[in-house]
């Protein structure tokens, strides 16, 4: 589904992404993960756009879009979980997910207009049921907890059914209960047949829903592979979980 070669993307002096060379498969859970810096959310916007690289590919169902702008990226199937600044704070979660859902309707709908004012909203009314929003649909999306302010981000980001969903952190600042809560929506997602790119702080989410792991460090990817693997392997221990470890002995 997504193939990446050679990625490099330097700001000033610093090598912030450095030959990096990685692939997702279809319908699979693939990670990125590493030490703070090593350029994971680079990584990510050189993907999604965000970002052109200096050098290096990036293919989409076999297509090349490297530099691609995200709005095209998005009409190939490719969709990032919103920042939190991106939802209308002041409206509804219904609206913050029909506008979501009417930004991506095919353009043809446009010229029906029972169609582009219909399928929108059953499609919020979908995404909501299926993202265990549907009760705070009137609610104005200001009033969410932090953790359902990120699963509306993502469902507003499933608005079009994107094949390949990519997620910078989507657990960060949650609660155990959200981050489980989260979890199983991945993993929803996932046996759903999305594609999905996950960069994540939590490693313990990460060994649990990852099918492949890649690992960076100063930029560039140091390990690769399922889960137990990466866990087993030396230098990921060294350069990374050992640091987790000490981290979190240090806060115990
Ligand atoms: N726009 C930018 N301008 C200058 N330097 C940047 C920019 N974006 C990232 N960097 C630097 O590039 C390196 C990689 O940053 P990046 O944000 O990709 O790391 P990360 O792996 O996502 O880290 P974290 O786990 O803290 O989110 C860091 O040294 C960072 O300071
Ligand atoms: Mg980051």
């Amino acid at each position: 589904m997504l193939e990446v070669e050679g990625l490099s993307k330097s700001f000033g002096g610093l090598r912030a992404v450095a030959d990096l060379g990685f692939s997702a498969r279809a319908g699979q859970i693939t990670s990125l993960i590493g030490p703070n810096g090593a350029g994971k959310s680079t990584a990510f916007n050189l993907v999604s756009g965000g970002i052109a690289p200096d050098r290096g590919r990036v293919r989409l169902s076999g297509a090349d879009v490297t530099g691609w702008s995200p709005p095209r990226l998005q009409r190939l199937g490719l969709c990032r979980s919103f920042q939190i600044t991106n939802l209308f704070f002041d409206l509804s979660v219904f609206e913050n997910v029909r506008f979501a859902a009417q930004a991506r309707a095919p353009r043809k709908r446009l010229f029906s207009r029972l169609a582009s004012l219909g399928a929108p909203s059953q499609e919020a009314h979908a995404l909501l049921d299926q993202f265990g929003l549907a009760h705070l649909g009137p609610a104005p999306a200001k009033s969410l907890s932090h953790g359902d302010q990120r699963r509306l981000e993502i469902a507003m980001c499933m608005a079009g059914s994107p094949q390949l969903l990519l997620l910078d952190e989507p657990t960060q600042g949650m609660s155990p209960t959200e981050t489980e809560l989260t979890k199983e929506l991945i993993l929803k997602l996932a046996a759903q047949g999305v594609t999905i790119l996950l960069v994540e702080h939590d490693i313990e989410l990460v060994m649990s829903v990852s099918n492949h792991i890649i690992v960076m460090q100063q930029g560039s990817k140091i390990a690769e592979g399922p889960p137990q693997q990466v866990r087993d392997d030396r230098r990921v221990q060294e350069a990374y979980l050992g640091v987790v470890a000490d981290s979190e002995s240090s806060d115990a």
